[in-house]
């Protein structure tokens, strides 16, 4: 930010935040969903219940006289109609509060859910904008993450799918902000290699984009480089050593504080390309982030190249030229560096380009972003 600028802004975050390994799966996470109601409507997704983690969890929310009524089989990039199939379950569970447990779908789903059951919307009319995510007066939320990625147990932000329509676009209100987040890294233990890889590059692009954001602030920066120092750190490490439990801390740690700074910070053009990519590959969302990552660090380093350069420093590029760093990180995670490898076509470009333009990220890019400019980014990686 210009020093001599005022300094104007609104920082939010969840109030609450319990930090601990083993703690999902013992009386701690039980004590804070108590404190939020007792009839939780639980969210996941599908390798919960393989891990065996969710058995536990049942069981000890049943033994703590809790009755939960479990949402389970978030798909991964969920759709609009997932969320939908959430809001009315949740209605006829007659659920008090939501427990969301997950990458960043399960959880953007349940927080959705949180928000919008019972108030006589459908899904889809947030989605397409025609009534507006409420900012209070939703169900409380635990957020346990189980993939260091998103952060998403920490922001008010849902991203979600319109396959129909060819979209991708986030929802985001006061109602969706967890009013707990609980982070418990050996969750994150049995993540398969590219899950920890690709939702790890989505953390460390996070905590960078809020870093350099024009939504940027003194608050949001403080959380932004800390999250960006602790998970270009150990990104590798957790990748390479699944079981390394400092790796494991520092990624989920960084992944919530990079979530706590985009919340109000806003993110940039990986996140604005990233979207629509998505919504016409299907690939994963963290793949494409560190995809897109190289192209936009050229794009904003004139612009940029201070904050970047100290974040270098921070990571450990020798050279410290954080381009240097990031390309010789995606080859040792084995992310692919081309947009056709994932299937995008020529003939996308322009619709990428299009759709990335009215995006929330797109607009908080350091340097300012024309339709060409989104489409030679984005061209220069086909
Ligand atoms: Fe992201």
């Amino acid at each position: 930010m210009n020093a001599a600028q005022p300094l104007i802004f609104t920082f939010v975050t969840p109030p609450r935040l319990v930090v601990g390994w083993g703690a999902a799966t013992d009386a701690r996470l039980v004590a804070e969903a108590r404190r939020l109601g007792r009839k939780p409507f639980l969210v996941c997704g599908k390798s919960l219940r393989a891990g065996g983690a969710l058995t536990t969890i049942l069981a000890n929310l049943k033994d703590a006289g809790l009755k939960a009524t479990t949402h389970e089989g978030v798909p991964p990039e969920p759709e609009v109609e997932d969320v939908q199939a959430a809001i009315v379950a949740a209605e006829a569970s007659g659920c008090d509060s939501v427990i969301a447990i997950g990458g960043g779908s399960a959880l953007d789903v349940a927080k959705a859910a949180a928000a919008l059951a019972g108030k006589g919307h459908t899904a889809r009319e947030y989605f397409d904008g025609a009534a507006p995510v409420p900012e209070s007066g939703g169900l409380p939320i635990l957020g346990v993450p189980t993939t260091a990625g998103t952060g998403s147990e920490a922001t008010w932000v849902g991203v979600f799918v319109d396959r129909a329509g060819r979209r991708k676009a986030s929802i985001r209100g006061g109602a969706m902000l967890p009013a707990v987040a609980l982070l418990d890294a050996q969750l994150t233990v049995t993540c398969p290699p590219t899950v920890t890889a690709n939702s790890g590059m989505d953390a460390f692009v996070q905590a960078v984009e809020a870093f350099t954001s024009s939504g940027a602030n003194p608050l949001t920066d403080a959380l932004a480089f800390e999250a960006a120092r602790l998970t270009g750190q150990h990104l590798r490490t957790a990748y390479a050593e699944p079981e390394n439990q400092p790796a494991r801390e520092a990624m989920l740690l960084g992944s919530y504080l990079a979530g706590a700074a985009l919340n109000t910070s806003r993110l940039g053009l990986v996140h604005g390309l990233a979207h629509p990519v998505g919504a016409v590959t299907g690939a994963a969302h963290g793949l494409l982030c560190g995809l897109l990552f190289p192209p936009v660090l050229r794009y904003n380093a004139d612009v940029s190249g201070l904050r970047y350069a100290a974040i270098a420093r921070e990571v450990g590029a020798h050279d410290g030229d954080l381009l240097t760093f990031v390309e010789s990180l995606l080859r040792d995670l084995r992310i692919p560096t081309r947009l056709s490898e994932v299937g995008l076509k020529a003939e996308d470009l322009d619709y990428v380009a299009r759709e990335a333009l009215p995006s929330g990220s797109t607009k908080a890019n350091p340097r300012p972003v024309t339709e060409a400019d989104a489409r030679a980014v984005a061209e220069s990686v086909l």
